[in-house]
């Protein structure tokens, strides 16, 4: 058995040994030649209303006392348009692209990270070649320009790096941010807005003894994910959330590699969802709690208007039946591991053995603290109707009678589709879509008994049925009441044994897209496709 800070490696900079995290994936090995001439130049005949400048770099963060962290981050600049189409959140560290929907939107996206990367806009529904597909990475000192018009309803997306098997580390040393999209029905019949409306990007991190990210050391880490025992809310840990007693508008984005979220109160008052990945719902809904995978985004209705002045409410994750158990066959019980804080407790359990961080997916934590400092107009009632939808209808699905299955599996130290793995270019005979069709997908989480958040590029979807394994009641009725199927997705919790179906429409683009599981360490090792729309 090894201290679990002994399989893992110091990545940003070298550790003694001269390692860096580099040496973890293949970074070479990428068949084509990145960065060959694609989209290096504007288009004349585009005319943008929002154009901005986006760059990755390397750079340092003051998150603890004593050493700064050394992080990469985003960082940009509006150059045409309105000048709140680029922010950044609280904190300084997580960017925010705020355009409208029909806007024409160009990024000139610099890649100064000391690898190749290349960004992608999560949710967007825009032509293949501004989707940040792997085969477009750009080496270090280059530059992508992205020119797209924004297609999406209004709603909380994101963005993130998607380079090939570097998804993990890039979007893990603090690569993400925000891409909200408003429209006239955005707004949801008066929901709470400006000041009032608030973001929390949460995410989990290991540190070492000086400050510096540790991020996962060895094949079986990367099999279940990597999880950190930091949480950082907008990229700083110890969140504390200062608000008037009034109502807010909160969106919710899980940018964690491979952590879910189960979160609710500590006082057990349900938590009211208004949104979910695709914008916002049709009505509110009240949850006891909201399960987050990774890429998943909520919108919430917080309603501080009957607390008192100067009280702490604690928004936690609770526990849940999470990847390790049952899988090893090892209990590893229900009981939280909330509070659990600081750095270096290697081994605890069965997990330093397992080379596992000290809080593994389904213990529970505090997630942050929201403090009533002042007082607050009484809120506008939440409106019982938040926005309409014209749901694709299953009776329209070429396939509705023999639905594309997804077999999601898990073994022989291999994570594949189908029994595939990714190809940078490749796509199967039985990975076309036709262009104007509606189709049912049913993800089969065959894996054995993880979740996986299942994503698809391009497009958004309805979550048509969830067929459960009835010997794994148990683990569902740990998470089920607070699954968000209510509203537009593209990410989607299945569960294991579970068989979700998805109904989609293919519109406007023909190319690759891709569909893969989000956690991170899992689309890195090829828990990925490409699916290809033609005519
Ligand atoms: Cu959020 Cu293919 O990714
Ligand atoms: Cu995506
Ligand atoms: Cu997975």
């Amino acid at each position: 058995m090894s201290d679990v800070t002994e399989t893992r490696r110091c990545f940003l900079g070298r550790v003694a040994s001269g390692v860096t995290l580099a040496s973890l994936g293949t970074r070479n090995a990428v068949a084509h030649e990145a960065g060959e001439s694609r989209s290096q130049y504007p288009n004349p005949d585009f005319n943008p209303d929002v154009e901005l400048e986006l760059t990755a770099a390397e750079s340092t963060a003051q998150l603890f006392a004593g050493d700064a962290t050394r992080i990469w981050r985003f960082t940009g600049t509006v150059l045409k348009g309105d000048p709140r189409a680029f922010t950044m959140l609280p904190g300084d560290l997580i960017p925010v692209i705020r355009v409208r929907n029909h806007q024409r939107v160009r990024i000139f996206f610099h890649n100064e990270l000391p690898e190749e990367t290349i960004v992608h806009w999560h949710g967007l529904h825009i032509v293949q070649k501004m989707d940040g597909h792997p085969m477009y990475a750009i080496r270090s000192g280059q530059r992508y320009i992205y020119e797209f018009v924004v297609n999406n309803r209004a709603g909380t997306y994101w963005f993130h790096p998607h380079p090939h098997q570097r998804t993990g580390i890039q979007v893990y040393a603090g690569l993400a941010g925000l891409f909200i999209v408003d429209d006239d029905e955005g707004a949801g019949n008066g929901l709470p807005s400006g000041e009032f409306e608030r973001a929390w990007v949460l995410q989990d991190r290991s540190f070492d003894a000086s400050n510096q990210l540790v991020y996962a050391g060895g094949h079986m880490e990367m099999m279940m994910g990597f999880t950190g025992d930091r949480i950082l809310v907008n990229g700083r840990p110890d969140h504390v959330e200062r608000v008037a007693a009034t109502a807010y508008r909160v969106r919710v984005l899980n940018g964690s590699n491979s952590r879910f979220y189960k979160l609710a109160w500590s006082d057990d008052r349900p938590l009211t969802v208004i949104g979910a990945d695709g914008g916002l719902l049709e009505g509110p809904v009240d949850k006891p709690y909201v399960m987050l995978a990774p890429a998943e985004r909520v919108e919430l209705w917080l309603d501080f208007s009957g607390d008192t002045l100067g009280t702490d409410r604690v928004l936690r994750s609770l526990p849940f039946s999470g990847g390790m158990m049952g899988m090893m066959g090892m209990g590893r019980g229900m009981s939280g591991g909330g509070g659990m804080r600081g750095r270096g407790r290697g081994m605890r359990g069965g997990r330093g053995m397992m080379g596992m961080s000290g809080l593994a997916n389904g213990d529970a934590f505090d997630v942050l603290k929201v403090r009533v400092d002042r007082i607050g107009d009484k809120p506008n009632e939440l409106p019982s109707k938040l926005s309409s939808i014209s749901w694709p209808r299953i009776e329209d699905a070429a396939n509705r009678n023999a639905p594309r299955t997804i077999q999601m599996q898990m073994g022989m130290g291999q994570l594949s589709l189908n029994g595939r793995t990714f190809e940078m270019e490749g796509v199967a005979s039985d990975e076309i879509v036709k262009l104007d069709t509606t189709e049912v997908w049913e993800f089969a989480n065959v894996s054995g008994s993880m979740s996986h958040p299942m994503h698809l590029h391009n497009v958004q979807f309805k979550v048509v049925a969830r067929l459960q394994d009835s010997q794994l009641e148990s683990v569902y009725d740990t998470m089920r009441a607070g699954l968000v199927d209510e509203g537009w997705k593209d990410v989607v919790i299945v569960m294991p044994g579970e068989r979700v179906r998805v109904l989609m429409r293919f519109t406007d683009h023909i190319g690759l897209y891709l569909y893969h599981c989000h956690i991170l360490e899992h689309e890195d090792m090829g828990m990925m496709r490409n699916y290809q729309v033609s005519v």
